[in-house]
């Protein structure tokens, strides 16, 4: 059987025996709802950008990634699950749907940049539900220093910033060690610098967790940090935030593995990494109760959200607004209805239901009657 090819962002791809990727997921490829201005998920995008302002920024990168790329190049083991089939969206055996923005890490560090973020829609099969969805969005973000006396004296200048920030704050932080035996410095490391760097990233992620959700809050905010393991990261940790009565978990993080930075040809440098789920924080955020709502082209939805501000999401029906024109008219001979009269029956039998009654005119031929359109029912 010869397969056809797929056309993805105007371009071909042949297709093979192992080509998953469904017609469902390319559409959601051009949306790029991470750069889609007043969409909560680039409001949450350009205030995390705000809080790491001298960060250079990549938002549109292609999602078409090589295996190599997302799993080998980062270090991951050839049996890895994340490989197969059943978990990550394959064009052909040559190219898939990035699973995470950490693809691009060699990449980036390749441009010699040492203090970067990156946000990105990435690609995971999954189940179905309302906090699950195959195409959600993260932002890496990653910092070097020199992996010198004078570097590491950068990084402590700037833990001494961040510790009194935090000293001042409402914020309670439940820490682990930086490194441990089963949370270990690379052997190519010097173990102070792995630790000053590992305090900076640890530091540093609080105060943007701060920035996030400390505001207007009567009881202390609380964080938590948990040994994890990435085949790209050593040490690793995850952060989870206390929130609604539950512990969430939004970040994974690291020190950044030396082979990637050796693939990428930076030499004498030490550094972290993170990557988090942008929509886990905005649902949090916006108080948004479903991830599918982040894809809805709704007016109801999309309406709701500016630029810079975090605003409460208001409810609406799962069905689409439907107009309907619906006259109404009283007897030749009766006493005319005034307007205010004809709105409380409407209330009595609809209530809340009708948004909108509009007289729209008085016949000449019925004078008393009234022609009402555009009552619109949800
Ligand atoms: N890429 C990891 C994930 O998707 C998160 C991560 C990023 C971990 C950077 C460490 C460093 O789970």
């Amino acid at each position: 059987v010869r397969l056809k090819p797929l056309v993805i962002l105007d371009k071909q791809y042949p297709t093979d025996e192992i080509t998953n990727v469904t017609p469902a997921i390319l559409a959601k490829i051009p949306m790029r709802l991470h750069n889609q201005a007043n969409h909560p998920l680039s409001i949450l995008k350009m205030i995390i950008q705000g809080h790491y302002s001298d960060f250079i920024h990549h938002s549109s990168l292609s999602p078409l990634v090589t295996p190599f790329k997302n799993f080998d190049e980062l270090s991951f083991p050839t049996d890895h699950p994340g490989r197969s089939v059943t978990d990550s969206y394959y064009i052909n055996k040559n190219l898939m749907l990035r699973t995470h923005t950490s693809a691009h890490e060699v990449e980036v560090f390749g441009k010699k940049e040492d203090k970067w973020l990156l946000t990105a829609d990435v690609y995971r099969r999954d189940e179905i539900d309302g906090s699950h969805y195959p195409v959600f969005h993260q932002m890496e973000g990653a910092s070097l220093f020199d992996a010198t006396a004078e570097g590491m004296k950068e990084v402590e200048a700037d833990n001494a910033r961040l510790e009194s920030i935090l000293k001042q704050s409402n914020i309670v932080i439940d820490d682990i060690p930086h490194v441990s035996s089963t949370n270990p410095v690379q052997s190519s490391h010097d173990s102070v610098h792995a630790e000053l760097v590992a305090k900076n990233l640890k530091l540093s992620l609080n105060s943007l967790i701060l920035r996030l959700f400390g505001s207007g809050r009567s009881t202390p905010l609380r964080v938590r940090w948990i040994e994890a393991y990435f085949p790209f990261t050593s040490p690793s940790f995850e952060v989870e935030v206390f929130f609604g009565g539950k512990w969430l978990e939004i970040l994974g993080s690291g020190v950044v593995l030396q082979s990637t930075l050796d693939k990428a040809g930076v030499q004498g440098k030490i550094g972290w990494a993170f990557g988090l789920g942008l929509e886990r924080i905005a649902m949090i955020l916006f108080s948004i109760p479903d991830i599918r709502l982040f894809w809805s082209q709704d007016e109801r939805f999309l309406s709701q959200f500016n630029c810079g501000i975090i605003t409460t999401f208001k409810p609406y029906s799962k069905f689409p607004a439907c107009f309907k024109d619906i006259s109404f008219w009283t007897a030749q001979d009766a006493t005319p209805l005034h307007d205010n009269d004809f709105c409380d029956v409407v209330r009595d039998v609809a209530g809340d239901l009708v948004e909108d009654v509009k007289l729209v005119k008085k016949t000449a031929i019925v004078p008393s009657s009234s022609e009402v359109t555009n009552t619109r029912a949800d």
